[in-house]
């Protein structure tokens, strides 16, 4: 049976907040509240980072349209396209790490994409739209001027990234074939 909160709302398992998610590309564009804002984030403080070394990343909440629209257009130009890569999205949440250029690198992209699963799944269980974000953080990675203006520490580059928003699709139970990624079982 499911549980009720204090307000009497249903309380999503996290169980089914990872199976019911999905990308969302559609946003009203009502700005998300502080409280949900503190949520996602203390999400991101929570997740595990290798070595525990949480000084080699920077978050980037970006809510100010001037700022989602000088992003996007930055992506549009790079990949050629006159479609938003944002949605719309009132919250653009940016991961930049210290990048080695070595294999070890693999450590710091796992670190960005955890933190970005973890909020993606907060937002789930939010009832707030999300999607994981690779173009525009890319095309932000290649213009150093933007990066400066946007304050990401030298240093440190951007490899992640979430939108979150208001969306007037729903949330619901989806069929997730298993076969769907190779795995392999050794005996
Ligand atoms: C690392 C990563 C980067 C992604 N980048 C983008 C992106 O830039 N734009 C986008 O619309 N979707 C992006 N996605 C979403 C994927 O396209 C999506 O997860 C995949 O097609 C499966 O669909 P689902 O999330 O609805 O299950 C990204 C997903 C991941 C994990």
């Amino acid at each position: 049976m499911q549980k009720k909160d204090l307000k009497g709302s249903f309380i999503l398992r996290t169980i089914d907040a990872i199976l019911n998610r999905k990308s969302v590309r559609t946003y009203t564009g009502k700005p998300v509240s502080d409280a949900d804002l503190k949520q996602l984030l203390k999400t991101a403080y929570a997740s595990p980072v290798s070595m525990g070394e949480y000084s080699h990343l920077t978050l980037t909440v970006v809510t100010a349209s001037k700022w989602l629209q000088k992003l996007d257009q930055n992506a549009q130009k790079t990949f050629h396209t006159d479609k938003s890569m944002l949605y719309g999205a009132p919250l653009f949440i940016i991961v930049s790490t210290k990048l080695q250029g070595t294999p070890a690198d693999n450590g710091a992209y796992s670190n960005a994409a955890t933190i970005v699963e973890n909020m993606n799944i907060e937002a789930v269980e939010l009832g707030l739209g999300a999607c994981h974000i690779w173009g525009v953080t890319t095309a932000l990675a290649q213009n150093h001027e933007l990066m400066r203006e946007i304050k990401v520490p030298d240093g440190q580059t951007p490899v992640a990234g979430l939108v979150v928003g208001e969306t007037t699709e729903a949330y619901t139970p989806r069929n997730i074939p298993m076969d769907r990624i190779n795995t392999i079982k050794l005996t």
